[in-house]
């Protein structure tokens, strides 16, 4: 059996703080400001200043593996220009992580962009392809002769959605014509970028990381919440993974979108990212312009969620029929309650290993998140981390019970594992 990653995931602009890109502009201009929300970023969790202390706790946690990604900006600054000294601290970074036999995750892209992208080559235009190309063979020439694996992009259909289709994330263009041109370009430079990437070895294994959510119709004797169930399902959860098998990006969710495309992706992928939180409920609208709702019918957590465990095992089963290696690049709980986190983990370990023992091809688990950070709309104010970070105080790291627990928990997991791998010996 290969290696189990066990890690735990973060994404740039979330924690490191230091930085300038479209997310801190938005919030200069006032832009987030809107439904009783107002985010305040305030350099994240410091982590740009502090990632010694950071991955020392990595190293105390046991983890084998680290999802994080590079901050665009912070990288690219102008479109001709590149910051060797911000390449040089990530690699820093990661060669501090290899030494402790630290597996690197790298994200391409989690959601932020340098300021001047969305005037210069939006997404919603070809030039974005080339763009992102440029930024990300710099990195992958930079980092290939230590990093194997690579993850292009977080949650692109998540990202569209927000910043083309709600435009609550910059650039705040409300067309889901252009939402669907954004997703067809990113999916090529992603096709793009698997090429450059499988050229330079075969080893390397690339993916992106998708959200999943499980939906149920609300009342399953109506017919018509089943059918907005199922329309909103494939959308949401199947549009990527099923253009990878048939080169089409197909949408069907009248009145509201139809698109329909040919996308010669070829099924480039290694492995399925799978980042999972919750299940929601359809219900039918009597509406002529939207006749799809959906919303959560037992919100248990800090963002207003459910907490589904068995949804995880659900969608594990549902992606595996995609042929590829799984692994679990986000799974997570905001919530202050500690009792709540260390069950949360321990039920969604279940239905994982649950999976595994059913020949599910599952590759790794990262909980999100480390510490505690900007979650994006929210704020500061929901705390996914396993450690707690004291803004008023420094940024103070104190590693929470769920920490020490989820420790415990890879140790025995690990033995299970290892019980797996020599029965499959024998068989
Ligand atoms: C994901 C996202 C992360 C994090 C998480 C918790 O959708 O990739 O950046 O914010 O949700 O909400």
């Amino acid at each position: 059996m290969k290696k189990f990653f066990w890690g735990v995931a973060t994404s740039s602009f979330q924690i490191e703080g230091h930085i300038e890109n479209d997310f801190t502009q938005w919030e200069k201009e006032g832009k987030f400001k809107r439904d009783g929300l107002n985010p305040t970023y305030d350099n994240g969790s410091n982590h740009w200043i502090m990632w010694k202390e950071d991955f020392g706790l990595l190293k105390e946690l046991n983890v084998n593996a680290y999802r994080f990604s590079f901050e665009w900006s912070r990288i690219q600054p102008e479109p001709n220009s590149f910051s060797e000294k911000a390449l040089d601290q990530y690699e820093r970074m990661i060669d501090y992580l290899l030494k402790n036999e630290i597996e690197p995750f790298p994200t391409l892209h989690h959601f932020t962009h340098p300021i001047w992208f969305h005037e210069f080559s939006p997404w919603h235009t070809e030039k974005s392809i080339d763009v992102y190309f440029e930024f990300v063979a710099k990195i992958f020439n930079r980092f290939k002769d230590r990093v194997r694996y690579w993850i292009t992009f977080n949650e692109p259909l998540v990202w569209v959605m927000a910043a083309y289709g709600e435009g609550n994330f910059p650039p705040g263009i409300k067309n889901l014509n252009l939402m669907m041109d954004a997703l067809y370009n990113i999916l090529i430079a992603h096709s793009k970028v698997y090429d450059l990437i499988k050229s330079s070895s075969q080893n390397f294994q690339t993916g992106i990381a998708n959200h999943f959510i499980v939906f149920k119709s609300d009342r399953d004797w109506f017919l018509l919440d089943k059918a907005v169930r199922n329309r909103i399902h494939k959308f949401f959860n199947l549009v990527i993974p099923d253009a990878f098998i048939t080169n089409n990006l197909i949408v069907s969710l009248p009145p509201i979108l139809k698109y329909e495309k040919e996308i010669n992706l070829n099924n480039k992928i290694d492995f399925w990212g799978v980042n999972y939180y919750y299940r929601l409920f359809t219900k039918f609208k009597l509406s002529l312009s939207n006749p799809f709702y959906f919303y959560t019918k037992h919100p248990e957590t800090d963002t207003g969620w459910e907490i589904y465990p068995k949804g995880i095992f659900k969608v594990l089963k549902m992606i595996s029929k995609y042929g590829k290696p799984i692994i679990v690049t986000e799974n997570g709980i905001a919530i202050n309650d500690e009792k709540i986190r260390m069950k949360f983990l321990r039920k969604h370990l279940k239905f994982i290993f649950k999976a595994i023992q059913q020949g599910i091809d599952i590759d790794g688990y990262f909980y999100w998140s480390l510490l505690d950070n900007y979650e994006w709309l929210f704020g500061k104010s929901k705390r996914f981390g396993l450690v707690y970070v004291d803004y008023e105080n420094e940024f103070k790291r104190i590693p929470k019970e769920s920490f020490y627990y989820y420790k415990n928990l890879i140790q025995i997991y690990n033995q299970k594992l290892d019980v797996i791998s020599t029965e499959n010996k024998v068989v």
